[in-house]
């Protein structure tokens, strides 16, 4: 049954209730050899095009993908395909899910963009060869849908969290509940600059969420503040130029964020978390950064 959350009054559980979920071990990476600004889809694109320093990405890619290792998670690396340059971004083509019997499957992605179409099948691929069960949606119904850039899962929780408005559409959210069985918690985005949920919300642990709060409605807000008892607030500088929200904290203990989130580090090793400063530069050119440029799995 499916079960889309749109108002704080449609929230009939506790967080408690909830069925709990494994972390996941592994992750997926995405060589950025063929990563460049060719096209402008987003609007921190705007102005880029043919300005990444592939020696400088090569370099900031490679110390993430040794921060993942040293985590103790398993890293996947795959390779880039020409003619893909948002590749890179592989938290983008899908959206995986652990059954309660531990079966593993996947909703692949529409992609909004025709520029990125074409990623999609590739990881699919990588899913195929992991035994993962695939999901394709109805393309004639749901034009839009841009996997874990919008669809977070809830830290060791079955809840998804579901941005739309820009890359994403609402109504895709009523067959990612059905398929997965899995309440989601749907957030209309309202500023184009914070496109998908993963540049404005950041689900550090289960209590815990790191925001930008102008991107959101109050009724949005609403459902953030009635689930997590802790929320973090980014200023718009660190939010929109740094990307402070993009970052990822695997384990619920250490966070991999953009460098120089001057406050949203602070207030984060307040509350206990372990902060690992990263250059993403060259990938905000691009508008993504730590938390896209990857896909956590089981
Ligand atoms: N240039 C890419 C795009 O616009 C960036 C994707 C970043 N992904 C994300 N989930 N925020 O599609």
């Amino acid at each position: 049954m499916s079960k889309v959350i749109t108002s704080a009054e449609q929230l009939d559980f506790k967080l408690s209730d909830l069925q709990d979920m494994p972390a996941p071990g592994k992750v997926l990476l995405v060589k950025p050899t063929y990563f460049s600004v060719e096209y402008v889809i987003n609007p921190h694109m705007e102005g880029n095009i043919g300005d990444v320093d592939k020696l400088a990405a090569q370099n900031e890619w490679e110390h993430l993908r040794s921060a993942y290792e040293e985590l103790g998670l398993y890293v996947h690396v795959e390779d880039g395909v020409r003619g893909y340059p948002d590749m890179v971004f592989c938290a983008n083509q899908s959206l995986p899910n652990i059954t309660d019997e531990g079966k593993k499957e996947v909703i692949m992605s529409v992609m909004n963009s025709d520029k990125r179409k074409g990623e999609v099948p590739f990881i699919q691929q990588v899913y195929e060869d992991s035994s993962y069960e695939i999901v394709r949606l109805d393309e004639t119904r749901f034009t839009d849908f841009e996997g874990m850039g919008d669809a977070l899962w809830h830290f060791k929780k079955r809840l998804i969290w579901g941005g739309y408005g820009y890359r994403s559409s609402k109504e895709v959210y009523d067959v990612i509940s059905e398929t997965f069985d899995t309440p989601v918690i749907a957030l209309k985005l309202i500023d184009e600059r914070f496109y998908h949920l993963d540049t404005c919300l950041c689900i550090l642990n289960t209590e815990t969420a790191l925001i930008y709060p102008k991107a959101f409605t109050d009724e949005g807000l609403e459902l953030i503040r009635s689930v997590f008892s802790n929320v973090i607030e980014a200023s718009k500088y660190e939010a929109e130029k740094l990307f402070a929200c993009n970052a990822t904290c695997p384990d619920g203990k250490n966070v991999f964020i953009q460098q120089g989130c001057v406050d949203v580090n602070q207030k984060l090793k307040k509350l206990g978390f372990k902060v690992h400063e990263f250059s993403t530069y060259e990938f905000l050119k691009s508008g993504g950064s730590v938390f896209c440029m990857k896909m956590l799995l089981w």
